[in-house]
This record gives structure tokens, C-alpha cells and sequence, in this order.
């Protein structure tokens, strides 16, 4: 690969240094572009612009590549757990079994919120979406561990994460508790991180709740399917907000709020929605994805698509498996599962899918799976942020340690030019008298 490109402009010539990734990915460092030549580059939605170099995650979207710290997906998905990845997303390596052994551990010893945090749930009504509760409640954890916000030493990272981790967890099952007005319960010392979640959401005073064995692994690997996926919406935000110093705890509630939108994580409740829709209204599949090519239409295929996969997303492949197996294994029947395969067959074989490289994505299967281990809808995409959060805190660990600049992109600006309060006014059809 070059080490450098030539930009011609009018008669002036800019020469750009080439970076090269370890997996010989190439980019033009325009980091000098400015100052040489006064011009900056646009980008809208940044398809074409890399924010940063990283460690954590590889993708490559013509391949159906994803890989954890260089880990193959498909093999994290087979032979690792969520919180084995989570512990080598974060700290670069897979634990020893010590290690994994104490991370456990402490996140179950930090998984109890302040009983003044607990107040604040009295203040939602019912009906609050739990993923509005969950960026506001990791943010006010800052409020509680004020000596994490500087992290000045090692251990108070590691204290952090065991905390967010724990409190998450915490968090996502009393807002369930609270919608459903049933009292909260505390994580088992003896119960894994997935288990420990179901347990926490669905034992009641009279009758303890231990989910199966398959189901509790099955939400283990949603959780791990979801754990890192390099620049998306929400983890770019999270290293946003980071850059500006900000602490951990404020970092990933931005993170939280940019996955609630449904072209992002909300996708999978949509999916959902969609394939209820079918359902119920006996639209015919052929109707929905006719529907999804009008343009004016605003209507889009919930778990199709993706920026950077166009090919498929390796962990839809593997949930889509995991689908039919848990479902058998749980003898659970699901119609809308049919109806999802008949709706991917259908895209897959339509032009203009095929022309656009739309493929399902990992939204499209995940919310089959959650519905089937009893999680409500509304509380999809607070079980991808849950998955999500070990690869926001390891972006945001990698912007902490890179010392690196605030990120401020730029604009080109395309409003009106310089003029006068008056002619403003004047043109407005404004009478020019003032009165403050
Ligand atoms: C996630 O970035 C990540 O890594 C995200 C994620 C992660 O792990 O963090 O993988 C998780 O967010 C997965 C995506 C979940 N969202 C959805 O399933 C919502 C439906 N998908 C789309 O909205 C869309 O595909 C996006 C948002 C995922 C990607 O949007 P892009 O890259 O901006 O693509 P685009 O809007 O430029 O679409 C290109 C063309 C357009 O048509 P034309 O203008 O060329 O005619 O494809 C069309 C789009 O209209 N298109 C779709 C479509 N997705 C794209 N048409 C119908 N249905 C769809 N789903």
C-alpha cells in the first residue's frame, strides 16, 4: 500500500499520509488537511470517515466479518460467556479463571443500588420506558460514586466497571418490577450474570424464580452477540461524550439514549411490532416488503439493513440457529418466527434488497429469542444495552487512556450571510419596534 495520496486543487497539490490497519484496512490521515490547503472534508453520517483507531473490534461488512479482539464471533459464540468476552473487550485479554472467577464476584458484590436510587423509581409513572429510566438512573449513579469520577487509580476503573455492570443489571429488572408493581429483588451470589437478570426480574415473594439452563444461556448469547460492534451510533457517542473528560457513568447514558432510536438498538422491539402487524392484520408478506420499497412509504424493513455489513451479519446467522434451537428446546412454538423466515426469504430474493446488499441484521432474529425467554417487548433494547455495555466501556477506556482531543467535527455552513437585526426583522415582515 502507498504510504501517502496526492489531492490536486487548482494548481496546488496536497500530499496525505496513508494509515494502515493491522488487518491492512487503509485511510487517509486528513488530520493536516485544514491547515495546508483550508478546506475540510463532509461526510454526512460518516460512511466514508473513520472517528478513530481501535483495538477492541474488527469488522469487515463485504466479508461478514466481526471479530472480539481478534476472536472470530462465531467462535466467542460457541466457546466463550458474556462476561468472559465482556473481561477481554475491556482489559485487551481472556480472564483466567481467577480472574473471571473475581469479576463475577464483584459485580454481584456491586449489584445493589444506593437505597436512595431506589426512591427515583417511585417517580416514573408505570408506563415510562424502561430505556429513558436506564440512561437516567446510570447517569445519576455519578452522583453516588463521586470518587469514580476522575478515576486517578487502576483500581477505581476496575470499580466502575463492576459497578456499571452490576447496576445495569440491577437497574433494567426493578424497571421491570416497577412497571409490573412488584417489589425488587436482589441478584443470587451463587447465579450467573444472565441468570441472575431473569431471576431478578421474574421471582416474586412467594415462588423463586431460576431460569433453565437453556434459557439462561440463551440470553447469555444475546448478551455476548451484542457486546462490541466497533463505531456504531451509540458507541461513538459514548467515545463523544467521553472525549470531553466526562465520567463514566454520563459517557454511557449517552450511549444509552443514541441506542434507543429505531433505525439502532430500538430496531429489535420494532421487528417485533412488524412481524405482529403481519399477523395480525394478515397483511400478506409479499404486501409488507413492497411496502418497504416505497420510498414515500416511510415504512422500512425493521431488522434489514446495516451501514457497514452488505453481506450478512454474522450474528444474525447465529441467532437465527440459536432461534430454532431454544424454541425446540423450550418447546415453544412461535408463529412469528415463520412469518420472519418467510419475510427474509421474500427480501432476499428481491431486486431491490439484492441491489441495495440488505441483509438481515442482528435485530431481526434476537427479538424471537427474547419473546420466547419471557422478556416483554418493551424491554428489547434494554437487553442490548445491557450486551452493549462492556464494549462502550472498553471505547470509552481507549479514549480515557489515548489521552486524545476533545472531538469537535466541523460544518459547512449553508445558512443565511452576514446581515442586519433590522433587515432581518424587515424580512420577516416584522415591524421593526422593540421591546424587551
Ligand atoms: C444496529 O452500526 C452498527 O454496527 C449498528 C448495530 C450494532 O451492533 O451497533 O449493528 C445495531 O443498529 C443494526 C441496525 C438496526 N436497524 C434496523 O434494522 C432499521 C432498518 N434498517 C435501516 O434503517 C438501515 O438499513 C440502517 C439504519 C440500518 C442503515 O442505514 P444506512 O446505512 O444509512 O442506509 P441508507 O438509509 O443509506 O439505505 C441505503 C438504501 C436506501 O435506499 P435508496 O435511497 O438507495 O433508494 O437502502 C434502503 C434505503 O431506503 N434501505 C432500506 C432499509 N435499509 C436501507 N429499505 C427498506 N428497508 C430497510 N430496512
Amino acid at each position: 500500500m502507498a504510504q501517502s495520496a496526492k489531492l490536486v486543487v487548482g494548481d496546488k497539490t496536497y500530499e496525505l499520509p496513508i494509515v494502515t490497519g493491522t488487518e491492512a484496512e487503509p485511510a487517509l490521515d486528513i488530520s493536516k488537511l485544514r491547515a495546508q490547503s483550508g478546506m475540510i472534508t463532509l461526510d454526512e453520517g460518516y460512511g466514508n470517515t473513520g472517528s478513530c483507531e481501535s483495538k477492541v473490534t474488527f469488522i469487515d461488512g463485504e466479508q461478514g466479518i466481526l471479530r472480539y479482539r481478534g476472536i472470530p464471533i462465531e467462535e466467542m459464540a460457541e466457546k466463550s460467556s458474556f462476561l468472559e468476552s465482556a473481561y477481554m473487550l475491556i482489559w485487551g485479554e481472556l480472564p483466567s479463571e481467577k480472574e473471571l472467577t473475581r469479576f463475577r464476584d464483584q459485580i454481584n458484590e456491586h449489584s445493589m443500588l444506593h437505597e436512595s436510587m431506589k426512591m427515583h423509581f417511585d417517580g416514573f409513572p408505570p408506563t415510562a420506558h424502561p430505556m429513558a429510566i436506564l440512561s437516567s438512573m446510570i447517569n445519576a449513579l455519578s452522583c453516588f460514586y463521586p470518587h469514580l469520577d476522575e478515576l486517578q487509580e487502576g483500581r477505581d476503573f476496575e470499580e466502575a466497571v463492576v459497578r456499571l455492570m452490576g447496576q445495569t443489571r440491577a437497574i433494567a429488572a426493578y424497571s421491570y418490577k416497577a412497571s409490573v408493581g412488584e417489589p425488587f429483588v436482589y441478584p443470587r451470589p451463587d447465579m450467573r450474570y444472565a441468570a441472575n437478570l431473569l431471576h431478578m426480574m421474574f421471582t416474586r415473594p412467594y415462588r423463586d424464580y431460576v431460569p433453565p439452563t437453556e434459557i439462561a444461556e440463551a440470553l447469555d448469547l444475546i448478551f455476548l452477540l451484542h457486546a462490541d460492534h466497533e463505531q456504531n451510533c451509540s458507541t461513538s457517542t459514548v467515545r463523544m461524550v467521553g472525549s470531553s473528560r466526562a465520567n463514566l457513568f454520563a459517557s454511557v447514558a449517552a450511549g444509552v439514549c443514541a441506542l434507543w432510536g429505531p433505525l439502532h438498538g430500538g430496531a429489535n422491539q420494532e421487528v417485533l411490532r412488524m412481524l405482529q402487524e403481519i399477523k395480525d392484520s394478515g397483511i400478506s408478506v409479499k404486501n409488507i416488503v413492497a411496502k418497504a420499497k416505497q420510498k414515500d412509504s416511510g415504512f422500512r424493513l425493521f431488522g434489514f439493513g446495516h451501514r457497514v455489513y452488505k453481506n450478512f451479519d454474522p450474528r444474525a446467522k447465529i441467532i437465527k440457529s440459536a432461534c430454532d434451537r431454544v424454541l425446540a428446546k423450550i418447546g415453544a412454538v412461535d408463529p412469528l418466527l415463520d412469518i420472519a423466515k418467510e419475510l427474509e426469504e421474500a427480501a432476499l430474493h428481491d431486486e431491490y434488497f439484492i441491489e441495495r446488499k440488505l441483509y438481515p441484521n442482528v435485530d431481526f432474529y434476537s427479538g424471537i429469542i427474547m419473546r420466547a425467554i419471557g422478556i416483554p417487548i418493551n424491554m428489547f433494547t434494554v437487553m442490548f444495552a445491557i450486551g452493549r455495555m462492556p464494549g462502550w466501556i472498553a471505547n470509552w477506556k481507549e479514549v480515557r487512556e489515548g489521552n486524545s482531543r476533545i472531538n469537535r467535527p466541523r460544518q459547512i455552513y449553508q445558512g443565511p450571510t452576514l446581515r442586519t437585526y433590522e433587515s432581518a426583522r424587515e424580512k420577516g415582515g416584522l415591524s421593526t419596534v422593540t421591546s424587551r
